[in-house]
């Protein structure tokens, strides 16, 4: 059964998705090329590089133009979350923690993000965390298994004893790649084989998240 639980960050536990949307956006109009939130869809969940690899498509650019444009990117984005607080956590957010921890459930962070500690210490939810598997504990990235496996290993619980809660669709492959139970936040159409899907984390428990499970025998 369930031990522990992985949540990702950015669009899970926090709003700060639209922040890597609006910096994104900056920089594709600095560089006149063709953005707009539809096309941001494709880039959730996915790391810094692979986001602008996308963005970028067939057009020719140096190594050098290409860190340099990630660096620009993530000064945009730092820049927007520079004022963040506990009021960017998502609505249900605490209390499920908090019910998690109560009920025995170790808690880890599985974010792609190199800024997932900043977030995390602005948030100020770190106290409610075992383990942070980030941007920088793994070397390849979601869709790849490897970030929410080590995530586990961390945690000192096997993969088919965690539950993965993702927004995005590299990450759900990510967990289920991993052997994990996986619950995909929002709409279906992105969430290709969650195990279950949830609109919003508001009134969730362990209770009734194992009440979920049920279907699945486990
Ligand atoms: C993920 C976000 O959590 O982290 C992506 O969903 C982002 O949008 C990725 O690109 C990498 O983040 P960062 O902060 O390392 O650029
Ligand atoms: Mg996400």
């Amino acid at each position: 059964h369930i031990q522990g639980v992985i949540f990702d960050l950015d669009g899970v536990l926090t709003d700060t998705s639209e922040y890597h949307y609006q910096a994104w956006q900056k920089l594709a109009d600095e560089e006149g090329i063709p953005f707009n939130r539809q096309a941001n869809e494709a880039l959730r969940g996915i790391s810094r590089r692979a986001s602008l690899m996308l963005i970028i498509g067939n057009r020719k650019y140096s190594e050098l133009q290409i860190q340099e444009m990630m660096e620009r990117k993530n000064n945009y984005y730092v820049e927007l979350i520079e004022n963040i607080t506990h009021n960017n956590l998502l609505p249900g957010a605490v209390s499920l923690l908090d019910n998690l921890r109560v009920a025995g459930l170790k808690i880890a962070i599985g974010s792609a993000s190199k800024n997932a500690h900043l977030v995390i210490e602005k948030l100020g939810i770190i106290d409610k965390l075992d383990v942070i598997a980030d941007g920088y504990s793994v070397q390849k990235p979601k869709p790849a298994p490897d970030l929410f496996l080590f995530a586990a290993q961390q945690l000192g619980i096997a993969p088919q004893q965690c539950v993965v809660f993702e927004d995005a669709a590299a990450g759900i492959e990510a967990a289920l790649g991993a052997g994990m139970w996986v619950v995909g936040m929002g709409q279906p159409e992105r969430l290709g084989n969650a195990h279950i899907i949830l609109p919003s984390l508001v009134d969730l428990t362990w209770e009734k998240l194992q009440a979920k499970f049920r279907d699945f025998a486990l």
